[in-house]
This record gives C-alpha cells, structure tokens and sequence, in this order.
C-alpha cells in the first residue's frame, strides 16, 4: 500500500482548501468539498474491505451505490486541512443500499461528513446525469457573491445576466449561468433536493444569504468557476450605486460566446 498522505486526492484537497481560506471564502468551518474518486485510485491507499464506521446518510443516495468520496468534516476549519487531513477529511464509499457511508478513511476524532452532505450528493447525481465525467461539488461563502444577493434582485436570469456584464470572461466561463435560490435553511434534504433540480442545468447555484455551490470535473474547474463568479460580484459591488456610464451590451455578449463557440442560455439575454 501506498502513503495515502501522499496521494494525489489528498494534496490536491489540502490546496483546495488552503486556497479558499486564503481568499476569505471559509471562515471558520464555513464550506465543505465532496470530490469523487476511482475505485482503482483509493485501491493504492487503503484495504477497501477495511470498513472503520457506518454513517447513516439520513436520505437515499442509491444512485451512488458503490461510489467513493472524499469529503470535508462537519465543524472543521478549512485553514487547518492542510496540518492534519486525517481529522478534517474522510473517505467514504456509499453502502449498496444507498443509505450508509462506510468510512475508509479520516474523521479520525470521531467526526463525520459535512452537514451539507444532502446538497453535495443530490447534486453529484444530477450533474453526473448532464456530465458523467463530473467529480467535484464545493460549497463556499465568498464575500462579494454573499454580499450581492442582499443588494439584487434573486431570479436565475438577472443575476446572470449581471454577472455576464460585469467581465468579459463571465459569460465564456459559465454561458449555462447560475441556479439562485431564495434563503433557505441549510443542512437539510429540502436545500438538498432545491439545489440538485437549478445543478440540472447549471454548474453554479447560489444560496442567498449564505453563499454558493460550484460543480464540475476537477477541484481547480470547480474553484475556478466560484473564482469568477466571485470576481465579478466583486466587480459589482464596487460599482453599485455609482453612476454607470458604459456596460457590456447584449450585442457584446452575443459576440463573444459566438467567437469562443460556447452554448449560452440565450433566455438570460435582454
Ligand atoms: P459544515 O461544517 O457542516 O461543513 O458546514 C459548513 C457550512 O458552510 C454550512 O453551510
Ligand atoms: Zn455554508
């Protein structure tokens, strides 16, 4: 067996979230990463017969049977992965009946998964559905994209819409735009399930007064879209209230997601 320390997963979760700490999206134990694994990758690391604990999931991931995660740990702090991974992740695999994650790996203190876990793994299933290949689902609190959802409108179209005019790069990184969703209590299926229906056709949801949630192929895809996002609610809320004189028109945003070829959600426009 190899160091699992060592493993690729693992350093690159430790960047992950030494990043966003970094960037003052996690204060404290704010956000929490699922990222998927290949049974043959985690097979290097661990005894996958070796079972430490059963976690009840508390809803039905069938769909997930058989499907290896590692996961940030309820109340841990993202700042402190990177000095001891074993106590802030775990890695798990969804029992056959959907219902338990046996833990392989991690929690070490007698933690558990984060308490969004609900959120993460709907919305692996449902983006899984639109793009086999996606791993990752990361949730964060970045202060600009929070602090625009107390100050603009809460529909799908107009805070796309925004955020396409607020850098040129926007609506090329995500033409499909963002899911938003109004406050909801966290932590429960109900987010869960409200999150996975808007990560049907989106990679990008945002949860009022709370923060958002990304989805994508790999943890540096995923970080890069929040990235932006974030960039550009920055954007925003450096120019709220002031008098503005010039924009990106519709015309432009046709234009560049003509040039670079990228399927937009033409209903966003206008
Ligand atoms: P956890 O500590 O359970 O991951 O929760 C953090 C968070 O961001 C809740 O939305
Ligand atoms: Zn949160």
């Amino acid at each position: 067996m190899e160091n699992i320390y060592e493993a690729a997963f693992v350093k690159e979760m430790e960047k992950t979230t030494a990043n966003m700490y970094r960037l003052g999206w996690d204060e404290r134990n704010g956000g929490n990463i699922s990222y998927r694994l290949d049974e043959q990758d985690v097979q290097k690391y661990l005894d996958t017969d070796r079972v430490i604990r059963t976690i009840p999931l508390g809803f039905d991931a069938e769909e997930l049977a058989g499907c290896y995660f590692i996961v940030t740990g309820t109340g841990k702090y993202f700042k402190n992965v990177t000095e001891d991974p074993a106590n802030n992740l775990g890695l798990f695999r969804i029992s056959k009946s959907g219902k338990d994650a046996e833990l392989l790996w991690g929690y070490e203190d007698g933690g558990r998964f984060t308490s969004e876990l609900p959120a993460h793994l709907m919305s692996h299933i449902a983006r899984m559905k639109a793009d086999p290949e996606n791993r990752v689902v990361m949730h964060s609190h970045p202060t600009n994209t929070l602090a625009m959802t107390y100050v603009h409108p809460l529909d799908d179209k107009s805070f796309t819409h925004t955020l396409w005019t607020m850098s040129t790069e926007c609506i090329v990184v995500f033409p499909e735009g963002l899911g938003v969703l109004p406050w909801m209590l966290c932590g429960t299926n109900s987010i869960g399930e409200a999150t996975a229906a808007k990560m049907n056709d989106h990679r990008l949801v945002v949860w009022a007064m709370h923060g958002i949630y990304g989805a994508g192929k790999s943890l540096d895809e995923t970080f890069g879209l929040i990235e932006t996002v974030e960039k550009a609610a920055q954007i925003y809320m450096l120019t709220a209230g002031l008098p503005q004189v010039n924009t990106i028109t519709d015309e432009n945003l046709v234009e560049l997601a003509e040039y670079f070829k990228v399927d937009y959600r033409k209903d966003y426009l206008g």
